[in-house]
C-alpha cells in the first residue's frame, strides 16, 4: 500500500494551517488507493538546525532528528500544506525539510497553500527545495486565498473549486509516490513488495 504523509509545516499558537490540514486529511481519508497519515512538524519540537554532519551523510548525532527521520522515513510521498511568511514558506517547514535527506529522496510532493495570493510564492520556493530533496513534485496544487476560501479571512470555508482540485492532487502524488519505489531498493531489503505499484520497466 503506497503512503503519504500530509505534513503541515506551520508551528504557530492559532495557525490556520491546522484547519486547512485537517480538511485535506478528512479527504484523503476517503480514498482506498493509498493509506494517508497527518504529520504535525509541531509535534517533533525540532530546534533551530543543530546537527553537526551535514543531512546528506545521514549521521543523525541527536534524539529529535532520529524521531523526525523515523516518522518521514514511512512514507512514499508528501502533502505538504504551508503558510506563506514574507513571501516564502515558514521557517520552521524549511527546518524540517533540512534536518533529513535520504528520507525525502525518490518520492513524491504536492503542495496545498494558504494565504492572501493563496500561497502560490511560497510553494513556488519549495518546489525549488523539493528539486535539492529529489522530491518529484506534481503539477496540482491546492491555492488558496484568504478572501475566496475563509470567511472574515479567519474562518476556512473550501470553496467547490478547492473542493474538485483536491482529487486531482491525490490522483497526481498516489501515482508518481507509486512510480518511484522503483528507484528506491533499499525497500527490497525491508521486504516490501508491492510489485503492483511498481512500473514494469521490461515492458
Ligand atoms: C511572519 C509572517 C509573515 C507573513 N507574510 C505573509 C506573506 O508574505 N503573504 C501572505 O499572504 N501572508 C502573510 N502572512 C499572513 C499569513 O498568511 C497568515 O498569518 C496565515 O494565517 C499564516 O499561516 P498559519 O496561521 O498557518 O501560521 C504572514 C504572517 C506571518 C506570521
Amino acid at each position: 500500500m503506497i503512503r503519504i504523509a500530509i505534513v503541515l509545516g506551520s508551528t504557530r499558537p492559532s495557525r490556520l494551517g491546522k484547519a486547512v490540514a485537517d480538511w485535506v486529511y478528512s479527504r484523503a481519508r476517503e480514498r482506498t488507493d493509498a493509506r494517508f497519515d497527518f504529520l504535525d512538524v509541531a509535534d517533533f519540537d525540532l530546534p533551530l538546525l543543530d546537527e553537526p554532519v551535514p543531512p546528506s551523510r545521514g549521521q543523525y548525532h541527536h534524539e529529535h532528528t532520529r524521531n523526525w527521520a523515523r516518522a518521514v522515513e514511512q512514507f512514499d510521498g508528501y502533502i505538504f500544506v504551508t503558510g506563506e511568511y514574507n513571501h516564502s514558506i515558514p521557517a520552521a517547514l524549511k527546518n524540517a525539510l533540512d534536518y533529513l535527506y535520504k528520507e525525502w529522496n525518490n518520492k513524491a510532493a504536492a503542495f496545498v497553500s494558504y494565504g492572501s495570493a493563496g500561497g502560490i510564492r511560497a510553494v513556488e520556493q519549495l518546489r525549488a527545495v523539493a528539486g535539492e530533496l529529489q522530491l518529484a513534485d506534481v503539477r496540482a496544487q491546492a491555492a488558496l486565498p484568504f478572501a475566496a476560501e475563509f470567511e472574515n479571512y479567519r474562518t476556512f470555508k473550501p470553496s467547490e473549486g478547492a473542493e474538485k482540485v483536491l482529487p486531482v492532487l491525490f490522483d497526481q502524488v498516489v501515482a508518481w509516490a507509486g512510480a518511484l519505489k522503483v528507484l528506491r531498493p533499499e525497500l527490497d531489503q525491508s521486504g516490501d513488495e508491492d510489485p503492483g505499484a511498481r512500473p514494469n520497466l521490461s515492458a
